[in-house]
């Protein structure tokens, strides 16, 4: 043998052998069983095992079996004859991983398109996705929960299905941000677990910890109170190894979203029970006893009460202080569907008297995309500071996106305000987006506003007379439509755009022809702001949204639009002092 032709040979055995030192790829094998459960064993380590969804098959049980009496099934629509998006399933670190699947057909598609993957890709695949607006980077979310500040950081958890872009799974998502606006999204901080999905609650800051209250809700075990704390500003959660902490004394089905405040003191939890709210006292944040209830016919009734909120507000312009106690209600929107009314009052500790009569509704927003709203703890300048969740559970299921489902509304500080013989509540955009808004060119001709093409994050700020309509439109012949006529200002998205489902835009509540519409959502102006004139009118719009704040807020109205391409002409009569910003992150 030549020397040249040994060297070759040595140096191809010392390739294979450095090659045989590297870690052998992962595989997995699939083993289908007779009772339905089908066993897929990986060996090699792997992050994640990507799930293939498709989103309008029914869900099946999937598990990471790592032995532990805490492992939880999740419900993923797995795919069956075509693969919509992937979901990632992390996998535990090791040589081998063990996940279970219940109730998935050996057919189904799934099957032969399972991947193992070191990572999955998020980058934005949506044309809706908005701008300025927080929304998961995938999967779904609902209700703000949690919301508080620690150590510079807001935190925003929420209710979060990580398997899939429709409701399921409940899980708290957790994102930070330093200013309300630039946020940055974290893995879950509480996940599903035996007891149940991790339904909506709240949190407070007790020297160097956050402790948050949720609801466990399984059919199991029903609606039960549950806490947990963390020491890493929210990174991860010890749960409370004697949960529920709360339950229902009288066995009620819906007994829920427990929201934690301080008062002289003792901590409280204000939690919905049916169409009523319940008190809970404690000074230990561990043993709660029961103190009182309010909402027995109040509002809107009999509708069942969620996401609570309580907090106490200065009233404008008074030297009162008020506590006002949000109620969202779902279905009772007089629009359809879900929205948050509030009630203003007077609280000693132990009842909470309205200041209105019973009937009286007021809407925190007159919008259709505006509920579950709660407001932060611990907001270090003492503001209170709302968000809500930006949709309605008559359509969320149907919104078109498909890689995340779902946005929150901007940061809104509240305020009280009088306005005859009633105290409201306002809201306005936080200073901390406003610091965001750039003046942006546009141009009139006659009636109309030409507001640039392809601009979606607009700002527009006027003075809407008494009497007038007013569009927005864009090259498709969609239209937002708008009229401030008998004491009400109207909006209606009937022609905006892609229309999810029936109930986004319906034939209405309460048609007025002569208001050029018979259907939208409508503000009561005058009751909120005064008969006048002209209104002070700033319309937030965000690629699939609008905000509108009246009057500094005294009204606000929240809707999405999913218009072909965004709006890019404002046309009315009896609009003044037009200015048009863009918001820029
Ligand atoms: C409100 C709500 C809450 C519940 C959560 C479940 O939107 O129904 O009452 O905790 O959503 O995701």
């Amino acid at each position: 043998m030549k020397l040249q032709s040994l060297f070759t040979l040595a140096t191809a055995a010392m390739m294979l052998a450095a090659c045989n030192r590297q870690p052998a790829e992962p595989t997995f094998t699939v083993a289908h069983q007779d009772d339905g459960l089908t066993i897929v064993n990986v060996t090699g380590e792997s992050r994640y095992l990507l799930l293939p969804i498709e989103e309008d098959k029914g869900e099946v049980q999937v598990r990471v079996n790592t032995g532990d009496a805490a492992d939880t099934w999740m419900d993923v629509r797995l795919a069956v004859d075509t693969v919509d998006y992937y979901v990632p399933l992390a996998l535990p670190a090791g040589p081998k991983a063990c996940v279970e699947v219940r109730n998935l057909p050996a057919d189904a598609l799934a099957w032969s398109r399972l991947q193992l993957s070191d990572t999955f890709d998020t980058t934005n695949r949506e044309y809706y996705r908005p701008a300025y607006h927080f929304t998961p980077a995938y999967g779904w979310m609902n209700d703000p929960n949690g919301m508080t500040w620690k150590d510079g950081e807001y935190h925003l958890f929420f209710q979060y299905n990580p398997y899939g872009s429709k409701w399921g799974n409940m899980h708290w998502g957790h994102a930070v941000s330093p200013d309300m606006v630039h946020w940055t999204q974290l893995p879950p901080a509480i996940v599903r677990d035996t007891l149940g999905h991790i339904f909506s609650g709240s949190s407070i800051v007790k020297g160097d910890t956050i402790f948050s209250y949720y609801t466990s809700a399984s059919d199991k075990y029903g609606q039960i109170q549950a806490g947990a704390w963390s020491t890493d500003n929210g990174r991860t959660y010890t749960k409370f190894a004697d949960n529920p902490r709360i339950t229902p004394a009288d066995g009620r089905r819906d007994f829920r979203d427990p929201k934690l405040f301080a008062y002289d003191g003792h901590y409280y939890a204000i939690i919905s029970a049916d169409n009523e709210m319940q008190f809970f006292r404690s000074d230990n944040l561990h043993d709660w006893t029961y103190v009182s209830a309010f909402g027995d016919g109040y509002g809107v009734q009999p509708r069942q009460f969620e996401c609570p909120d309580f907090f106490e507000l200065p009233v404008e312009g008074t030297n009162l202080k008020k506590y006002v106690m949000i109620v969202n209600v779902n279905p009772g929107c007089w629009f359809g569907g879900s929205a948050g009314e509030y009630f203003v009052g007077d609280f000693d500790g132990t009842t909470f008297k309205c200041d209105s009569r019973k009937e009286m509704v007021k809407w925190l927003d007159w919008g259709k995309d505006h509920y579950a709203a709660v407001t932060f703890s611990n907001e270090p300048k003492g503001r209170i500071v709302s968000i809500p969740w930006m949709s309605n559970w008559q359509y969320a299921n149907d919104l078109p996106t498909r890689q995340y489902r779902s946005q929150m509304g901007m940061p809104r500080q509240l305020f009280a305000y009088k306005q005859g013989t009633e105290i409201y509540v306002g809201q306005k955009p936080v200073d901390e987006i406003l610091a965001q808004v750039k003046p942006a060119e546009f141009t009139t001709e006659g009636n109309t506003i030409k507001l640039g093409e392809g601009k979606a994050q607009l700002v527009i700020d006027m003075d809407v007379k008494n009497g007038s309509t007013f569009s927005l439109t864009n090259g498709e012949g969609e239209e937002v439509f708008f009229a401030c006529k008998a004491g009400r200002l109207i909006m209606d998205r009937s022609r905006s755009g892609i229309i999810p489902n029936d109930a986004f835009a319906p034939e209405t509540y309460d048609p007025k022809p002569s208001m050029g519409t018979t259907s939208g959502t409508w503000i009561p102006v005058e009751q909120l702001c005064g008969k006048k004139n002209t209104y002070h009118v700033q319309l937030w719009m965000d690629i699939c949204s609008i905000e509108m704040y009246v009057d500094g807020g005294r009204a606000t109205m929240t809707n999405l639009v999913f218009p072909k391409t965004p709006y890019n002409a404002l046309t009315g009569s009896g609009l003044s002092n037009v200015k048009v910003c863009s918001v820029e992150l």
